[in-house]
């Protein structure tokens, strides 16, 4: 990473540094063949994220009902300098950036500090990190940013991995989007590329009232519903598909029983769909749902436990009063 260590760019001259998947992975057309051709339908989470999908989810956030978010930044407000002093980070890598708003707390912790760290984004959506990066450089003239542009479920091995202490990050709760085997494997593919000095902060959405949770999925103005239907917009443009978007209807709901939200596209109506990059055809009767993505809900104990699945020891736990949400530190056992 020799090359990596210069000074900071005019945020005009920011660009996304491509990491190269390190195991074979599906691509759109791939997933769609899995996933929508055979029932049960499901598609990865990973495709809301098209420029319209992020600026969606930008946009839950800000709703009244999703808690997750206002959670979450309340509790880097309070704790990121005891976090950065903990860690003392030469780099800060963040997974899933998006935004990149809540990180902020961290990097203003920094300010001043010892060690300027230079901040990692990375994400799969381009449009969103260069965006967030230039808003970055703008706001902390001392920052470097250097942004990722990748797919974390494609492996982490190549990954660039800067000398020096390094504090990775995975905020928002986006752990929960992962089966919990699947959860724990990235997590120790993480764990494998962390030396002794190196940390975790990785936010987790809590099992709460299941009133709460539902609102929180179920927004009143219907971002979520929109975020959600994005996916039918991304087929119909990436796999020249002709979804009638406005024909799904936005389903989310807590299950009890597995801890999670599971949100669905269900057909209001008996139809065909022709997906022509696939060469195939898919008739949805009415009421068929699509699964578009779950939201695993943790305990303190289950989050314990998935951390001690991957390797990593538990150093903090912050969460505010009412158990809302979890920021945990947590380092190699
Ligand atoms: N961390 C931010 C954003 C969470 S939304 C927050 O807490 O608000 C999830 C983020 O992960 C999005 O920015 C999305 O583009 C990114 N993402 C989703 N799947 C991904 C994948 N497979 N690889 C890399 N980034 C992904
Ligand atoms: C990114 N992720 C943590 C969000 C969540 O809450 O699972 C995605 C989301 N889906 C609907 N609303 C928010």
């Amino acid at each position: 990473m020799g090359t990596d260590s210069g000074a900071a760019r005019a945020p005009d001259a920011l660009n996304c540094r491509v990491v190269p998947p390190a195991r074979p992975v599906a691509d759109l057309a791939e997933d769609a063949r899995r996933g929508l051709l055979r029932r049960p339908r499901s598609l990865p989470p990973k495709y809301f994220y098209d420029e319209r999908g992020s600026r969606l989810f930008d946009a839950i956030c800000a709703t009244p009902e999703y808690y997750p978010t206002r959670a979450e930044d309340a509790l880097l407000a309070r704790h990121a300098a005891a976090i950065i002093a903990r860690a003392r980070p030469g780099h800060i890598l963040e997974l899933g950036s998006g935004t990149s708003r809540k990180t902020r707390h961290l990097l203003a912790a920094c300010e001043g500090g010892a060690t300027a760290p230079t901040y990692w984004p990375f994400d799969v959506c381009e449009e969103m990190l260069l965006a967030a990066g230039a808003e970055l450089a703008r706001r902390y003239d001392w920052l470097t940013v250097r942004p990722l542009l990748g797919d974390y479920c494609a492996g982490l091995s190549h990954l660039p991995l800067p000398a020096g202490r390094r504090l990775f990050v995975f905020l928002g709760g986006t752990i929960g989007n992962f089966e919990p085997t699947q959860a724990a494997a990235l997590l120790g593919e993480l764990r494998a590329l962390m030396g002794p000095g190196d940390f975790l902060l990785l936010g987790a959405d809590r099992v709460k009232d299941p009133v709460v949770l539902h609102a929180a999925y179920n927004d009143a103005g219907g971002v979520t519903a929109e975020f959600n239907r994005n996916l039918l917009h991304v087929l119909n443009r990436e796999l020249d598909a002709d979804f009638a978007v406005d024909a799904y209807r936005h389903e989310a709901l807590y299950r009890q029983d597995l801890r999670r939200i599971e949100m669905y596209l269900v057909s209001t109506r008996a139809q065909t769909v022709r997906l022509r990059a696939l060469d195939a055809c898919i008739g949805l009767a009415e009421g068929e749902r699509i699964l578009t993505e779950i939201s695993c809900k943790f305990t303190p104990d289950a989050l314990a436990a998935l951390l001690a699945a991957a390797g990593l020891a538990l150093d903090a736990h912050y969460a505010p009063p009412d158990g809302a949400f979890s920021l945990v530190l947590a380092r190699p056992q």
